[in-house]
């Protein structure tokens, strides 16, 4: 059988597709983006005449999709974030809650917001631990969650709003890696009072920057609207909230300039129909990589609960019994040979990967010892879409011979 990206290269395996290559956009995307190039009107909205509604109608299709009320797009995930946040009320020094781990955009939101992130610890699924949470939204008196599904990983979600519900949290979802995902039938993105979606490369969708904001929640929709810089153009929005509550909101939002761009909208428009069929081929691609990584000595992929609708554009695995030293000979081999694992216990941050002691803004950050424990020995590798059966069997067998290797030196 034919095996473009694996070779037998010396006497070991090596992986030669590369990890790191983005999904090609789709030619109608393609298209529409060259008919607006032509146009020439990439700016969202016309003065005095309209311009092509691609943003609005990427909205209107996004919340359809969703089932939401609302949507706004914004230029990125983080301005997504940020947006939700001030739209839900956030103001200077206001404690938000936040699982530790997640991506440096999280944290840098809530400080952009003026809040103050308070670090909720984590189980070894890797998501929010639900008694952590309640204890430190007893004593930390904050009013607001932002719940990260870092790296698709969903908690149980009916436990954490059953403890929101308790101590009267807001809550805000960080959808960046769970386009299309549900927990127990019920979609993320849609447990919350706003949720957030990015559109940068690496995500499920591809418009190298971009971001979505839905909510059901009228007044926090115009105030996302109105700070995502709308001037008094918001009417030219589809899934907005009437005008009137426009008028409540108008003079009081500042114009924060993180508009979506047309072309940024046309270039998704067509990837969003695309979004459950890449799921399934997502998932598929996981379940048969996780096994196949399971049987390695010393890795560990945690089992996924049946409630949990993932959709892995990654996958994750957890390191144990190996010293520092060891993983990262181990991690240095698996390189060699063409499979790019990234190690969220670096003591250094590199590339996109960094940890909650990496932000020092954050100042005194509350204990996360389960945090701790966890993210040393744990791993991470983007999963593209093209990738084959045989190349998860080549790229097991890179990670088992490297293992093999650093775990004897
Ligand atoms: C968990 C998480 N949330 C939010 C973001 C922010 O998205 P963006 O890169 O579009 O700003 C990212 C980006 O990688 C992320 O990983």
């Amino acid at each position: 059988m034919d095996a473009p990206n694996s070779s037998p290269a010396g006497n070991h395996a090596v992986f030669e597709g590369d990890l790191s290559a983005p999904d090609p956009i789709p030619q109608e995307g393609i298209d529409a983006a060259v008919r607006l190039m032509r146009d020439g009107r990439l700016f969202r909205y016309g003065e005095d005449r309209t311009s092509l509604p691609e943003a609005a109608l990427l909205e209107e299709e996004f919340a359809a999709y969703m089932g939401t009320r609302f949507c706004a797009g914004v230029n990125s995930g983080g301005c997504a974030l940020f947006i939700a946040l001030k739209a839900c009320g956030v103001s200077p020094g206001d404690k938000v809650l936040v699982n530790a781990f997640t991506l440096a955009p999280v944290p840098g939101a809530i400080a952009h917001a003026g809040g103050e992130a308070v670090l909720v610890d984590i189980t070894e699924r890797f998501v929010i631990d639900i008694d952590d949470l309640d204890r430190k939204a007893r004593d930390s008196g904050a009013r607001y969650l932002m719940v990260s599904y870092m790296r698709g990983h969903i908690p149980d979600m009916d436990a954490v709003m059953e403890v929101c519900r308790r101590h009267d949290l807001t809550v805000i979802e960080d959808c960046a890696h769970t386009m299309g995902a549900s927990w127990d039938g019920r979609m993320t993105g849609t447990f919350g009072k706003a949720a957030c979606f990015s559109a940068q490369t690496f995500k499920h969708v591809n418009s190298g920057e971009g971001g979505l904001v839905v909510t059901d929640d009228e007044d926090v929709a115009a105030r996302a609207i109105l700070l995502s810089g709308s001037y008094m153009l918001y009417a030219q929005h589809r899934a907005r909230p009437d005008l009137d509550v426009f008028e409540r909101h108008r003079y009081d939002m500042p114009n924060c300039s993180m508009r979506m761009s047309s072309l940024v909208a046309a270039v998704l428009r067509p990837q969003v129909r695309l979004i459950d069929e890449r799921s399934a081929k997502w998932r598929q691609i996981h379940a048969e990589l996780a096994g196949l990584l399971d049987r390695i000595p010393h890795i560990t992929v945690p089992p996924r609960p049946e409630k949990e609708q993932f959709v892995p554009s990654s996958l994750q695995f957890s390191l144990e019994g190996l010293s520092d030293e060891e993983i990262e000979t181990f991690l240095s081999i698996a390189i060699e040979r063409g499979v790019h694992v990234k190690w969220f216990g670096a003591p250094e941050p590199a590339g996109f990967t960094s940890r909650h002691d990496h932000w020092r803004y954050l100042g005194k950050a509350t204990g996360v010892p389960k945090a701790d424990a966890v993210l040393h020995g744990l791993c991470d590798m983007r999963l593209p879409i093209w990738l084959t059966s045989h190349d998860c069997k080549t790229i097991a067998a890179v990670l088992g011979e490297a293992m093999v290797e650093a775990a004897n030196a």
